[in-house]
């Protein structure tokens, strides 16, 4: 079984000290940094850029997982890499070609994910699991932290596992969106072995980061 990982999103951390939340979530035993990079037009919302990832970069050698709800994605899946990106996630309806994108990504030396939205159904990947690194199963709608987590989805990573196990497939089974000490449980159960949170990790337990990364890790 893969090791449980956390991949805290900056999108709940202080703006203003992002280098400093960074620095913080790396001592607090974050095994990687979830971005959200949103368009506004993708998803109704607007957050960072390749700049800004490349400025924290500099700061950190920790693994940064970027999340890319941005539409049409491919032209700026180079961009992403140069600032220093190691997993690149995009949505299969951001992009003309599902597999030219993914294509591009691995030929950038970059890890390859793609995500489902809630309604978004395992069979549209089905086709690509053999070559990717990671699917990020959403559990809410992509747009905004703090959302309700929909226990719906576990269906989804069940199927995936199952896949994956017959397939004898590698990749990594990420979730996103409301999740806490409750669902994180649920989520592992179901096969998820990487558990991103916003909300949680920034504002559970008087923002006690390093406690709420070890009680999400737990089974
Ligand atoms: C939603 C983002 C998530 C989200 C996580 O579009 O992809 O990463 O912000 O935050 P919480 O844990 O607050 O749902
Ligand atoms: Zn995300």
């Amino acid at each position: 079984m893969k090791k449980i990982q956390i991949s805290p999103s900056i999108l709940s951390a202080d703006f203003s000290q992002l280098g400093n939340e960074i620095k913080k979530l790396e001592d607090s035993g974050a095994d990687m940094i979830h971005v959200d990079v949103m368009d506004g037009h993708f998803v109704p919302n607007l957050t960072i850029g390749p700049p800004v990832i490349k400025a924290l970069k500099k700061q950190s050698s920790m693994i940064f997982d970027v999340h890319l709800m941005i539409s049409p994605v491919h032209k700026y899946i180079q961009a992403f890499s140069d600032a220093g990106a190691d997993i690149i996630t995009i949505h299969p309806e951001a992009t003309e070609n599902l597999e030219s994108s993914i294509i591009k990504i691995k030929s950038l030396n970059k890890k390859a994910g793609v995500s489902l939205n809630p309604e978004t159904n395992v069979d549209v990947i089905t086709d690509y699991l053999e070559k990717i690194d990671l699917v990020l199963i959403m559990s809410v709608n992509p747009g905004f932290g703090g959302q309700k987590f929909m226990p719906k989805v576990l269906d989804k990573i069940k199927k995936l596992k199952k896949i994956q196990e017959k397939e004898n497939y590698d990749f990594d089974i990420e979730i996103d969106g409301g999740i806490n000490f409750e669902n994180s449980k649920q989520a592992i159960q179901a096969g998820a072995n990487i558990l991103v949170s916003g909300t949680t990790i920034f504002k559970s337990n008087n923002g006690d980061i390093k406690k709420n990364i070890e009680l999400l890790r737990s089974k």
